[in-house]
């Protein structure tokens, strides 16, 4: 059975709510809960925390006895050297993803201190990027 944790970052328990026309109206759980479903040999653990320091801690307990990390890390993205030295220390591969295509929006969002330090980025696929995220994981693993 593989393990794979999803970490959302801050403002992501919003979705559903949050700027509909950018993030979709689904909540995360309810994404969540159709996703365990079509995955049911995957153990797909979730975490959500608008601390930075909260993201770190998760990355750390996890980051070294998973198969996968999917991690949005939202705003921390284009912002964060702590998250980007903590992505790096792992030995868990992490795939970074976004719900929007950030490329397609303002330029701050355009850099990620995080992309160099993944095994690789999914972004612009709404929801659906997370299953994007999870196939790679898995064919990775095959
Ligand atoms: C996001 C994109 C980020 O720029 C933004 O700050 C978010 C969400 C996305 O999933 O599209 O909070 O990571």
């Amino acid at each position: 059975m593989l393990k794979i944790q999803i970490i959302n970052g801050p403002n992501l328990n919003l979705l559903g709510v949050r700027e509909p026309g950018i993030y979709g109206n689904t909540s995360f759980e309810s994404y969540l809960e159709e996703l365990r479903k079509s995955y049911p040999d995957v153990t797909i653990d979730y975490f959500q925390s608008n601390v930075e320091g909260m993201l770190i801690d998760k990355l750390q307990e996890v980051g070294f006895s998973y198969d996968g990390i999917i991690l949005n890390a939202g705003a921390y993205t284009h912002t964060s050297v702590a998250l980007q030295d903590a992505v790096r220390s792992l030995t868990t591969p992490v795939v970074e993803v976004h719900i929007s295509n950030v490329f397609q929006r303002e330029a701050f969002r355009h850099h990620s201190f995080l992309s160099p330090v993944c095994k690789g980025v999914i972004c612009g696929f709404g929801m659906t990027s997370y299953r994007l995220a999870l196939e790679a994981l898995i064919s990775d693993k095959k």
